[in-house]
């Protein structure tokens, strides 16, 4: 190896002339992959070990190693640590380290791997934590919303359609649509997460080795289930990170679709909700003003965290096999991304938690915009024997009758009924108010507060 300073200690041995600062800059992974140090480490120790285990490096460069990578952590972890950009990346950055305190020992740890095998394995390691933390974080937000549930189980409120009054119910229902949402989320998660976790280890640069290695044990010392089959699909697999950036923008869109209901029930027109003061924020020329800026910053994160996933699929398009360096394009798009999902559900569960529906607003609302409609047009099925399409016609009268009136369907007195259809008993008043509507809906699934409570009792079995 050269000791030239003007060329790369780690690959400069062909070269004449130093990189250009250009080149350098353009080159360099260092500013963000840094991030990947306790990964990279972590393969390193588990790799050193496998090597002195098959005899392809002695026990004492095994042990030197070991204690050098973990003076490399506490440096790193104290912040002491010096980052090169003229080191390039991550592992250079360590492995350069790693000689200034162990010497020779350092030049054998990189047998039998390649940057290759090793960013694949770093960046693994790196994503299936995330996607541990995402569950977790998905896990706090449903308990919320669980919660939220339990306590407005009975609690009425307009459901829509078209963003137009439709059908009472309740609030308990409308939160554990949220959950069984988020719950899909988790298990996109958990799906990549078991299909994502071989270890690239051990493919080195593309082909594999000729050293005797045993990419089992590595494989098992970094919790992998096993080494990957193919070294060429080892080295050039991002579908890992790919499968999570989708995961996180289907989780980002349900964020943004819940964000975007709090942003509206939280006005003035509606007032469905008080946020608390510790989710929101004030204008500093508009004294009045109480913003749900935490909700409206949910509602955008979904925009970079799609633009994640549509630059890292647009970056492995048409990537001919194995590696190429496009592919270390891919991590600032995974960290901004991860970054951003992490946040934006940390900061919908502290909204959801504190938040406090208006019980009386809601159950008005509920009543407007004749939402029990449809439970009368039932009625008259039920009752009358009439068929739907004939009850959902005289329904329509009497909506009109109450429209031009300007009244609720309740307020229309029987003999105005009975003017639309003689059959009309005043037993239908009975079906006309919202809680008799909600209490009606008990098919699986419904939205009767009995079916809320069922529901519940599962969530919070599962969420345990
Ligand atoms: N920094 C590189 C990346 O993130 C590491 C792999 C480099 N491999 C190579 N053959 N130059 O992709």
């Amino acid at each position: 190896m050269s000791d030239s300073k003007s060329s790369n200690a780690m690959w400069g041995g062909r070269f004449a002339d130093a990189p250009d600062a250009i080149m350098e800059a353009i080159n360099a992974s260092i500013g963000f992959d840094k991030r990947m140090a306790r990964q990279d480490i972590e393969g390193s120790r588990a790799h050193a070990l496998m090597l002195a285990a098959q005899g392809i490096i002695t026990d004492s460069d095994a042990d030197k190693i070991r204690e050098g990578l973990l003076t490399i952590l506490s440096e790193i972890e104290r912040g002491e640590f010096e980052f090169s950009t003229a080191l390039e990346d991550i592992h250079m950055n360590v492995e350069s380290r790693l000689r200034e305190l162990i010497g020779d020992a350092a030049g054998r740890l990189h047998t039998a791997r390649s940057r290759n095998d090793q960013v694949a394995t770093d960046f693994k390691l790196w994503v299936r934590d995330q996607m541990d933390a995402t569950i977790e974080g998905l896990g706090a937000l449903m308990r919320a919303l669980v919660a939220q549930a339990e306590a407005g189980a009975d609690m009425v409120m307009p459901g829509f359609t078209h963003l137009q009054v439709a059908q009472p119910v309740t609030w308990g229902h409308h939160m554990l649509a949220y959950v069984e949402m988020f719950n899909r989320d988790a298990g996109r998660f958990r799906d990549a997460r078991a299909r994502m976790n071989e270890c690239p280890l051990g493919a080195a640069a593309l082909a594999g080795t000729s050293f005797p290695i045993d990419r089992e044990m590595t494989a098992r010392a970094l919790g992998f289930d096993r080494p990957s089959a193919n070294s060429l699909d080892a080295v050039s697999d991002r579908d890992f990170a790919l499968e999570f950036l989708s995961a996180a923008a289907i989780t980002a869109t349900h964020l943004s679709r819940m964000a975007e209901e709090l942003v509206i029930w939280s006005s003035a027109q509606f007032r469905f909700v008080t946020l608390s003061d510790r989710f929101s924020t004030g204008s500093s020329i508009m004294p009045q003003k109480k913003n749900p800026d935490a909700a409206e910053l949910i509602r955008a994160k979904v925009g970079r965290i799609n633009g994640a996933l549509v630059a890292l699929l647009t970056v492995m398009k048409g990537l001919p096999l194995a590696y190429s360096k496009d592919m270390q394009e891919d991590k600032e798009q995974v960290f901004d991304a991860a970054d951003s999902l992490a946040l934006a559900l940390a900061a919908m569960a502290g909204m959801v938690a504190d938040m406090r529906p208006n019980a009386k607003v809601l159950e008005q609302a509920a009543a407007a915009g004749f939402s029990t409609a449809t439970d009368l047009a039932d009625w008259l099925v039920r009752r009358l024997n009439m068929p739907f399409r004939d009850a959902h016609h005289v329904t329509g009268a009497l909506v009109k009758l109450a429209e031009d009136k300007g009244c609720d369907l309740p307020d229309l007195s029987l003999d105005e009924m009975q003017a639309v259809c003689a059959d009309i008993t005043d037993e239908v008043y009975s079906v006309l108010g919202v809680h008799n509507s909600v209490s009606s809906r008990t098919s699986y699934g419904g939205t009767a507060p009995e079916q809320v409570r069922a529901q519940v009792a599962r969530w919070k079995e599962m969420l345990e």
